[in-house]
């Protein structure tokens, strides 16, 4: 297994390009199930995620061509509608599968994806909706087995909570279904906005993208062309390396970034002192040699993403008085918090609200990284730790970040891969 050393407090200077955004390409990719041609797709991030979905629909049977950042997807050929606990287990986002599988083929097997590190995650408003949709399911020894034999039909669906994949799953599922299928209480997040858009653009309707309240017209079974387009760019990424400049206090620029999609973590490195210079694609930091305390509240887009909560967390060690940081979508997602007190970090957790006491000398110490976002926080905390911070298990940023060792050395960190 390989390991992240660092050795800390060294100076960052210079431009990182972002890549495409991980979470706008696994529904783009689940979406070309429902194309009748081979499907270009560029931008996309070289990261083990995106790998991991090829090879679920390259096991279904369909033919996928990944080069640099561009893939050529085929599903014309699929011949299996299983996918299975080998690999869903890697990767819970398998799911969006379900909801195109099941409007292409009228049937489709799921592995359920299980509980993960930052909470349970169930997929209930998922299945819930196919139901509404028409769709039988069954819940057997682990998987979901969905069918729609006549297939699926549109109707009125009122997500309890928002979910981001479950919009996406039921969008698909919907843009072959007969008839409209209006989602209330939809996600808003720029990859849902993205998803809805190349669909919109290829032959399904699609009324109130970008709003919580969508209508998809339904191609009653069509599948549709879908001509190439690009994946949109990587916010989370993006806000990491803003944090990363912040942190340091070292100005740094970021290329082929969307400012739009960074509005509230903008505004909360704006509170913590950092300013910026902002124009269509580039957003470089001015970060504050004083960082100011900060209160933040995860929330669905466009307020303050939960996929950000870990790197403030860390960033807020190095601010001047007390940040409260309250987690409101996942139970369990502070398990970065540990391993930020054993590099000392003075943080109490008090059920989903973790209260950071800064400003404290960070230490290089060995870490774990234990999900993706929460290894990216150990990353901005060794960056400003005394000394070396060795980061094991490191295959959880693999999973989302694209060259993250590459683009951290090239704006100047010492930053080694190595070998357990
Ligand atoms: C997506 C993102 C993830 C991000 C999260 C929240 C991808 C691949 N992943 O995850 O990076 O952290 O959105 O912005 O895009 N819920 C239910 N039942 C369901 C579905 C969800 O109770 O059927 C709950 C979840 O447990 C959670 C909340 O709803 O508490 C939001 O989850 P959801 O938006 O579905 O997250 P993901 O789509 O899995």
């Amino acid at each position: 297994m390989d390991y992240l050393q660092i050795q800390g407090i060294k100076s960052l200077n210079g431009t990182i390009e972002i890549s495409g955004a991980k979470n706008a390409s696994l529904p783009l990719i689940a979406m070309t199930i429902l194309a009748k041609n081979s499907v270009s797709i560029k931008n996309l991030p070289d990261v083990v995620d995106i790998k991991t979905l090829l090879k679920l629909l390259t096991n279904l049977g369909a033919t996928c061509d990944f080069h640099d950042d561009k893939v050529l997807v085929d599903t014309s050929t699929i011949t299996q509608t299983k996918a299975t606990y080998d690999i869903v287990k890697t990767m819970r986002a398998s799911i969006l599968v379900l909801g195109p599988i099941l409007a292409r083929f009228g049937h489709c097997e799921v592995s359920l994806p299980g509980g993960c590190a930052i909470g349970q995650r169930p997929i209930d408003l998922h299945l819930k909706a196919l139901e509404q949709m028409g769709a039988k399911i069954n819940i057997n020894a682990g998987y979901v087995e969905a069918s729609a034999p006549n297939g699926l039909k549109g109707c009125n669906i009122n997500f309890d909570k928002i979910t981001v994949t479950g919009t996406a799953n039921i969008v698909m599922a919907a843009a072959l279904a007969d008839g409209n299928t209006t989602i209330t209480n939809a996600a808003r997040e720029p990859e849902v906005v993205q998803l809805c858009e190349i669909l919109n653009a290829n032959g399904v309707q699609i009324d109130g993208i970008g709003t919580a309240i969508l209508t998809v017209h339904g191609t009653a079974g069509k599948c549709i062309d879908i001509k190439e387009f690009s994946v949109i760019p990587d916010r989370i990424e993006a806000g990491t390396y803003l944090c990363a400049g912040a942190i340091t206090r070292c100005e740094l620029s970021l290329s082929k970034v969307e400012p739009k999609h960074l509005g509230a973590v903008l505004s909360k490195l704006e509170e913590m002192g950092s300013s910026f210079t902002i124009t269509e694609d580039t957003i470089t930091i001015h970060p504050s040699q004083d960082i100011k305390p900060v209160k933040i509240v995860t929330q669905e887009y466009p307020a303050f993403p939960t996929d950000m909560q870990a790197q403030f967390l860390a960033l807020a060690t190095q601010a001047d008085g007390v940040s409260i940081i309250e987690e409101r979508l996942f139970e369990n997602r502070f398990m970065h918090v540990s391993e930020l007190q054993r590099m000392g970090a003075d943080i109490t957790l008090s059920g989903n609200i973790a209260t950071v006491n800064g400003k404290n000398q960070l230490c290089g110490t060995d870490v774990m990284a234990t999900d993706l976002r929460a290894s990216s926080a150990l990353v901005l905390a060794a960056l400003v730790a005394e000394g070396k911070t060795d980061i094991h298990r490191i295959y959880h940023l693999d999973r989302g970040y694209d060259r993250l060792k590459e683009k951290l050395e090239a704006v100047g960190a010492k930053i080694q891969r190595l070998k357990e």
